[in-house]
């Protein structure tokens, strides 16, 4: 699959994943797609930890409520740093964004499905800290996402999208 395809082929999964175990070699891959993204002034301010011990899944699924992607063999959690890149430019949110997305593209690539949880576990209950504290992440680092990773059972749905010319002009505002 080239990276056009896989970008049309990505789409949020949120159904059951099948007990097909992922290999750490993929898993590598997909960590590796995510570092690889560009960085504010290259502060690489974002980092990754793949959960794929049954027994640690399960204490982050004990404290993810509602569940999401609880049948899904491993996932992968992302971290951020939130300095700045110069002076008070801080691109941490942008460093994340484009490590997520080249992750999603990655896992679709492989084969596997994912979805972007990220207000889920950001939300007022900070169910990201608990995710932290269970992963032992220090301070200084803030969990802010979470990507299930498996083989889906069924086919994601696609979601409507605005249509190209609502979105995306050429030479100006609504050009053509
Ligand atoms: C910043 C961000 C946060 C998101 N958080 C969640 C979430 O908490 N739960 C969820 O089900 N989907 C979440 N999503 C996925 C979006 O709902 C999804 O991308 C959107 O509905 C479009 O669907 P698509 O990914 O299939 O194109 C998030 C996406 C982004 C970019």
């Amino acid at each position: 699959m080239n990276v056009i395809e896989a970008i049309s082929a990505r789409h949020s999964y949120r159904g059951k994943f099948k007990d097909t175990p992922v290999p750490r070699e993929d898993l590598v891959k997909i960590m590796e797609a995510g570092l690889s993204a560009p960085s504010g002034c290259n502060k690489q301010t974002t980092s990754l930890i793949a959960v794929d011990d049954k027994a640690i899944l399960a204490k982050l699924h004990a404290v993810i409520d509602p569940p999401v992607g609880e049948t899904a063999p491993c996932a992968i959690c992302v971290l951020t740093q939130r300095i700045n890149a110069y002076r008070d430019k801080c691109f941490a949110v942008q460093d994340y964004s484009a490590a997520i997305e080249n992750m999603l593209l990655a896992i679709t690539a492989l084969g596997y499905r994912s979805c972007w949880y990220e207000g889920h576990i950001t939300d007022d209950d900070k169910i990201c800290d608990k995710m932290a504290e269970i992963l032992n992440v220090p301070e200084g680092y803030e969990l802010v996402c979470f990507l299930p990773v498996g083989k889906g059972v069924e086919e994601p749905a696609a979601p409507k999208k605005k249509a190209f010319a609502e979105r995306a002009w050429f030479n100006g505002f609504g050009g053509k």
